[in-house]
């Protein structure tokens, strides 16, 4: 199917370029907006009209081929957008902070190692164990605040019993990873007061792992573990690279912190929107319900990423090029990114682009995997893809197993955001309608 059979509005491309002539530094807020709220046909108008959106230091990339040659090239589209950011935080490098280093191929490869997709069905009973007893004691209430008593707090318990980092307290983790992921992707002006609470935040849980770690170091020889032994953690620490690998303690350290920070917002965030995207399709709730029950855990793993794909929580991803380049070349919309670009690969419209995905506006559970971004693409494409995508299948499952879970109506109805990106608040009502809707 072509670009065009896709009803595509002419408005967005029109008040852009009259934004644009009027005060060229207020054009990103607007496409900022614009990407939360009208992404949809923002994007359809982008891929049948200007799918490469180039304006002064700014590209928005929005076909597949096109998303996915900006997400390969790392030579040319950096990371350098989270560097100082994530450096700030951590005190020093981390993969997603480096391009193509040594360090980035040989701690990627390390954590590959760490966390095998044989941990699968372990990580998804912790996180149904997790998500079955927060349910429980909602149950009776009628309802549950979902982001706070189960998105979060299950990734919180998975961080803490299979990463081996509870933090002192769920409430100080879940901060330490709201304040340093605001920064490196919430934060594009660059506010100083984020950056620094980003820092501060950072250095607080640096701190507080180096004493993990020396207690974790100071368990008698022989002796029980200072942890639940198996934890992603503890693995690490057991492990014997050879000194030319420069795996030392801090480095090893800044991979645990990473582990967290890779995952409790992504994790939430796609939940509260993955979730609302099915309870409010009635057909495909009921389909997905029915899949919940089935013995094979795996059978709603197709109902989370079709729901996730109308609804991604992460829309588009950052890149800066280092070098001017032509994008797409040998199309009609070839277009020269010139060094220095904040580039954004639209990972939200290339799972829309009919060039790639088969009758895209149908909603269909079971696509192939190879249609969905919901992780990124290429090099820096997410290390901790199995433990995430596990957990969100299976809170989906056990949250869908429940009798009468719906989306309830105004005022407690719909989500309460941080920043208008992070949610913060999104109840649920469970059991009979009725109940938990007062
Ligand atoms: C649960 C849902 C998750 C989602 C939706 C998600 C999504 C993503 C995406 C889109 C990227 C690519 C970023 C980019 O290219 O700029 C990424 C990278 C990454 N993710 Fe995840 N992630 C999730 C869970 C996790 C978990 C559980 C971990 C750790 C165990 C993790 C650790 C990382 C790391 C370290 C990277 C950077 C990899 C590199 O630079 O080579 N993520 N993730």
């Amino acid at each position: 199917m072509q670009q065009s059979e896709q009803t595509v509005s002419e408005g967005y491309l029109r008040r852009y370029e009259e934004a644009v002539r009027r005060d060229p530094a207020a054009a990103p807020a607007l496409i900022a907006g614009w990407l939360r709220t009208d992404w949809r046909p923002l994007f359809a108008e982008l891929r049948a009209r200007r799918p490469v959106l180039s304006a002064p230091g700014l590209a928005l990339v929005t076909r597949s081929a096109d998303v996915r040659e900006v997400l390969s090239r790392w030579e040319v589209f950096t990371v350098a957008a989270y560097t100082d950011r994530l450096e700030g935080a951590l005190g020093g490098p981390v993969m997603l902070s480096r391009d193509a280093t040594p360090l980035h191929w040989r701690e990627r490869g390390l954590l590959q190692v760490m966390l095998p997709p044989e941990d699968v069905p372990a990580v998804r009973e912790l996180a149904g164990r997790a998500a079955d007893a927060a349910l429980d004691a909602a149950a009776p209430h009628g309802r549950i605040e979902a982001v706070g008593g189960l998105f979060r707090h299950v990734a919180l318990r998975v961080c803490a019993e299979y990463f081996g980092f509870p933090g002192p307290d769920e409430a100080t983790l879940s901060r330490w990873s709201r304040e340093v992921i605001t920064d490196v992707t919430a934060n594009l002006p660059g506010d100083p007061d984020v950056r620094a609470a980003s820092a501060r935040a950072g250095s607080e849980m640096m701190d507080h792992l180096r004493e993990v770690l020396a207690a974790r170091r100071a368990a008698p020889p022989g002796g029980p573990p200072a942890a639940p032994p198996g934890d992603v953690f503890d693995r690490l620490l057991r492990t014997t690279l050879p000194a030319r690998a420069g795996v030392d303690d801090e480095r090893v350290l800044i991979n645990v912190a990473a582990l967290m920070l890779g995952f409790v917002e992504n994790a939430s965030g796609s939940l509260v929107h993955l979730v609302g995207e099915l309870l409010s399709r009635p057909d495909a709730h009921a389909r997905a319900a029915e899949a919940a029950r089935d013995p094979d855990p795996a059978r709603v793993d197709g109902h989370v990423w079709e729901a996730l794909r109308f609804d991604p929580f992460l829309k588009v991803i950052a890149r800066v090029s280092a070098r001017d380049h032509l994008l797409a070349a040998g199309t009609p919309h070839a277009t020269t990114v010139p060094a220095g670009t904040l580039v954004l690969a639209a990972a939200a419209s290339a799972m829309f682009d009919a060039d790639a995905v088969a009758d895209p506006l149908d909603y269909r559970p079971g696509r192939p995997a190879d249609v969905y971004l919901h992780f990124g693409y290429g090099p820096h494409s997410c290390v901790g893809v199995h433990p995430g995508a596990a957990v969100i299948c299976e809170v989906v499952r056990r949250l869908l197993r429940r009798p009468g879970v719906r989306l309830l109506p105004p005022p407690d109805g719909g989500v309460v955001r941080d920043r208008g990106v992070f949610p913060d608040r999104f109840v649920l009502g469970l059991g009979p309608s009725g109940e938990g809707s007062a």
